[in-house]
């Protein structure tokens, strides 16, 4: 099904959720501790990296790369201006570029930057592998290219959501594609918040991938990319609404699950602390 992992619907989606994302939603999902951990592997081991980072949103995962790369030298793109609009609140991104751009064609010649990483948009990608090699296309020879995306619930009810909502690639995929775009030297790192009982491996993922000092420009699948313009036709309209409104409720849904499991985790914790003293 996966409602929303079309570009028009993912817009759309965002275009509300930006309003509530800082605040309300990103710090349940997706926290500091996860944010070190991916971009761990994204090896920013120099400040004057050229560095590019896909669905960059509202700034969160960038305010993370800004710790270890120049601001200058890192530039956000993602299709939601609302999203984006939002990242100025962020002073540690003043001095970083933004772009209004789709992930699965980047507005850059071939070799462009020395690292790419996104988090957390892959799963709004209609075409992941489309969008992969185009990570590889602009990355210069040597250059890594990191991928943190969710992984498919255990749950089966969280199951059933989550493949209404979007794209919950399995861990092979994540690795096919990596392969199929001409990564070499993978790595894998696992990832969840602490509030999920589960283990890491069935809450998210990041996947990062050298391109070869040899490797040749990866060219990517040979029909058109789903385009976020494209006309409706009255048919089409209809479509989309449903798939908009049943998606974001299915969404919806993980917000006030995550945010119970946070609180009892939180409780659990202030009863711990309370006994020890
Ligand atoms: C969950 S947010 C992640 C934002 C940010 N990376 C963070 O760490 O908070 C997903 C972002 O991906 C963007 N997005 C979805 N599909 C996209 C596409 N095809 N091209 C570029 N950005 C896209 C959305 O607009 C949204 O801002």
């Amino acid at each position: 099904m996966r409602l929303i992992q079309h570009k028009r619907e993912a817009y759309w989606f965002y275009r509300f959720l930006s309003l509530g994302y800082d605040r309300w939603v990103n710090p349940l999902f997706w926290t500091e501790r996860m944010r070190a951990s991916v971009l761990a592997v994204a090896r920013l081991d120099d400040r004057g990296l050229r560095t590019l980072d896909v669905g960059a949103g509202t700034g969160f995962t960038t305010e993370g790369v800004v710790e270890h790369v120049d601001a200058p030298r890192v530039t956000m793109l993602d299709q939601s201006p609302h999203q984006l609009a939002r990242s100025h609140r962020r002073p540690a991104l003043h001095a970083c570029r933004r772009i209004e751009g789709d992930a699965e064609q980047l507005p850059f010649p071939d070799g462009s930057f020395d690292r790419y990483v996104s988090a957390g948009s892959i799963e709004y990608w209609p075409d992941p592998a489309r969008a992969i090699a185009e990570a590889h296309r602009v990355l210069c020879p040597g250059g890594v290219a990191m991928v943190a995306g969710p992984l498919p619930p255990r749950n089966a009810i969280a199951r059933r959501l989550a493949d209404t909502w979007m794209l919950f690639p399995t861990e092979t995929q994540y690795r096919d594609w990596f392969a199929a775009a001409g990564f070499g030297d993978v790595e894998v790192v696992h990832v969840a918040p602490e509030w999920h009982r589960g283990g890491r491996e069935e809450y998210a993922l990041a996947i990062a991938g050298v391109k070869g000092e040899q490797a040749q420009t990866v060219q990517g699948p040979a029909e058109q990319a789903e385009r976020l313009d494209a006309p409706l036709s009255p048919a089409d309209r209809a479509r989309f609404v449903a798939r908009f409104v049943a998606g974001s409720a299915a969404g919806a849904a993980f917000v006030p699950i995550g945010a119970a499991l946070a609180a009892r985790e939180r409780l659990a914790r202030r009863r711990v602390t309370s006994r020890r003293s």
